[in-house]
């Protein structure tokens, strides 16, 4: 299959990134969300994020342009009929998933695949929703999607090679790189970071050390570029929460308990750099710890 138009479903952090990326790689984008502020939020938002690229040389302004002009908004879900592949990046709720690609099938070709960006929802159960289950995969982009170098597939117990190999392909031409997960709780990589994360906050809990300490022993111990509890702040500790919670439920081990004191952030509504305030206080200058 010859993927040459993408329906992306859902203008938000990931849908616009997920848009950016595909445009830039020369596929014709059509970006749909239900909310009209959304999509104007989503084209400004990859506006500026091409405008970085320009400005560090990376792409030319005539790149940029021309990428601006390959993506078309919508708010009617049904005009992602005639594309050769969709990408689903709703809220992470699975109603919502599964009502989307009830909508859009009646509209599609018999070859479009159809793949979801859920970081936690269980691929073969989706894709048994649809269909065309042998046509679903997962297709897992990394948060900022045209800064992060990995894309996890997916595939559920019924995904055909023929799929596989076209989203391998598709993956190629964005000059990112796949990596194939089963369809187990957080796939690769948010099985292995999440419980990282959660034990760096249950270092803090029980007062082996402090933020600062956790951070910078993280960063000079172990060469990770972010410290655990300042990569929380940025995924945002509700997602972390929610992750532990798929991990802890889907896999029914104590060892993904989530920890209590990240419970308590939540409740507090310190969710990291999105609420201004998580482990660290971003309200002033410099983030201070909060504890
Ligand atoms: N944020 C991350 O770091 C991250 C990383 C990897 C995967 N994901 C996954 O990507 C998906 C999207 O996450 P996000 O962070 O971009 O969320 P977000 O809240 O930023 O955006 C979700 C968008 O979906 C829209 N939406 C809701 N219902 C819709 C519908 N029926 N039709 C069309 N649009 C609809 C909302 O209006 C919103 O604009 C989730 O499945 C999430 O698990 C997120």
């Amino acid at each position: 299959m010859d993927v040459k138009t993408v329906g992306v479903v859902g203008a938000g952090q990931m849908g616009n990134g997920i848009a950016h990326v595909f445009a830039l790689a020369g596929y014709e984008v059509k970006l749909n969300d239900i909310s009209a502020e959304a999509l104007d939020r989503a084209l400004g938002t990859i506006g500026k994020n091409l405008d970085r690229q320009v400005s560090r040389e990376k792409i030319t302004e005539a790149e940029k342009q021309a990428a601006m002009d390959r993506i078309s908004t919508t708010t009617v879900l049904t005009d992602l009929g005639s594309s050769d592949l969709i990408i689903e990046a709703a809220t992470e709720r699975e109603t919502v998933k599964t009502a989307i690609f009830e909508d859009l099938q009646p509209h599609l070709k018999p070859t479009t695949i159809l793949t979801s960006n859920t970081s936690s929802i269980s691929i073969t159960r989706l894709a048994s929703r649809t269909d065309r289950p042998e046509k679903f995969m997962g297709f897992h982009f990394m948060n900022p999607v045209p800064v992060m170098q990995l894309v996890e597939l997916i595939r559920g117990i019924a995904t055909d090679e023929e799929t596989y190999h076209s989203l391998l392909k598709v993956v190629e031409s964005l000059g990112k790189t796949a990596a194939s997960a089963e369809d187990f709780p957080a796939f690769i990589v948010n099985r292995i970071l999440m419980p990282m994360i959660n034990e760096a906050v249950y270092t803090l809990y029980e007062g082996v050390g402090s933020v600062r300490s956790i951070d910078e022993s993280m960063k000079l111990g172990a060469n990770h570029p972010m410290g655990p509890l300042e990569l929380a702040d940025f995924i945002g500790l509700d997602t972390c929460l929610a992750i532990m919670n798929v991990l802890h439920e889907g896999l029914a081990d104590t060892k993904y308990r989530p920890c209590p004191l990240l419970t308590k952030y939540v409740e507090a509504g310190w969710l990291g750099r999105k609420t201004h305030r998580g482990f660290y206080d971003y309200r002033g200058e410099t983030p201070v710890p909060t504890r």
